[in-house]
């Protein structure tokens, strides 16, 4: 996974200089190596839009931006300094080096490689991470990345300037879609198997009952998979061409063994209706 996340996703870089940012949301605790105050400003967020809005969590298959900024303290501009684009995930640190990929570090000094080294400093310097990059189907998701952006200046010596609380990146898993119900079984849940089969037709069309040499046995609900079974039965019994029987024989007609068992008024009879034209148009 962390190949993955080295080769396919951070590839993309990063022109320091040409770029701006509109909006980014500003991240707390300014913080220095040494602890001294300090006046530089860091921004950063991740978007979904182009940054009309900025969030911490993203499905797994949006296409996010991640974009960071320095604004370095009014006395470091125009001095040489470098920058550093730190990576905290699933416990490994990474940096960016100056090729545009991600190296994992050690936390020392002597690997902590600057992704823009020996730079002049501006005002602002703007850090874009990635540009429309979908983490989940590049095989990164249901995972939280956080990222820290520092710098350092000749005009400091031994001094690191940096977002004390990462930026933090949600990618969410990826959600299996349910596939839709078929409408039928949805109508056959609902209406028919209560009301009609249970409550009706399986008092003689069961293999012990009076219907038990036709064509139509039900299960009851004694049997687990009761509602599986008699919708199954139910579709076959249709799409072998029976649906003018099975709308005929409950309401009397063709001779039915059971006699009426459905007005054909009744909310019952139209449901079964809707059941059978469902189950064509299927
Ligand atoms: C009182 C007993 C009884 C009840 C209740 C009953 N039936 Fe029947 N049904 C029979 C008998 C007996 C037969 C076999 C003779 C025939 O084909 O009419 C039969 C046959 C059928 C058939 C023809 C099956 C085939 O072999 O092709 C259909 C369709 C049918 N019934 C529908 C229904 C429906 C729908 C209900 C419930 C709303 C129902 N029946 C309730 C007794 C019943």
């Amino acid at each position: 996974m962390k190949t993955i996340l080295k080769n396919t996703l951070f590839l993309s870089l990063l022109s320091a200089a040409s770029i701006s940012f509109a909006q980014l949301p500003e991240l707390s605790t300014p913080t220095t190596a040494t602890g001294t105050e300090t006046t530089a400003v860091f921004l950063g967020g991740a978007t979904a839009d182009n940054g009309a809005t900025y969030a911490n969590s993203f499905a797994f298959d949006a296409p996010i931006d991640i974009d960071l900024e320095i604004q370095v303290e009014a006395g470091h501009v125009n001095t040489v300094g470098n920058i550093y684009v730190i990576i905290v995930w699933e416990g490994s640190y990474f940096v960016l080096d100056e090729n545009g990929a991600y190296q994992l570090w050690d936390l020392s000094v002597e690997n902590f490689l600057a992704a823009f080294p020996g730079k002049t400093l501006q005002s602002s310097e703007p850090i874009n991470i990635v540009n429309d990059v979908a983490f989940g189907p590049a095989g990164v998701s249901d995972t939280t990345m956080d990222f820290i952006i520092a710098y350092d200046t000749m005009a400091v010596a031994n001094e690191f300037f940096y977002n004390g609380i990462p930026l933090s990146v949600t990618i969410e898993e990826e959600v299996e879609e349910e596939p839709p119900v078929a409408q039928s079984l949805q109508i056959f849940t609902d209406s028919i198997s209560g009301p009609i089969i249970q409550g009706n037709c399986i008092a003689c069309h069961t293999g012990s009952g009076a219907a038990g040499s036709s064509a139509l046995l039900y299960a009851t609900i004694s049997l687990p998979s009761f509602l599986q079974v008699n919708y199954t039965t139910l579709v076959d019994y249709i799409n072998q061409g029976n649906s003018a029987t099975l709308l005929s024989k409950p309401t009397g007609g063709s001779g039915h063994g059971g006699g009426v068992r459905l007005q054909a008024s009744s909310t019952d009879f139209q449901n079964l209706e809707a059941f059978v034209n469902a189950v064509l148009a299927e």
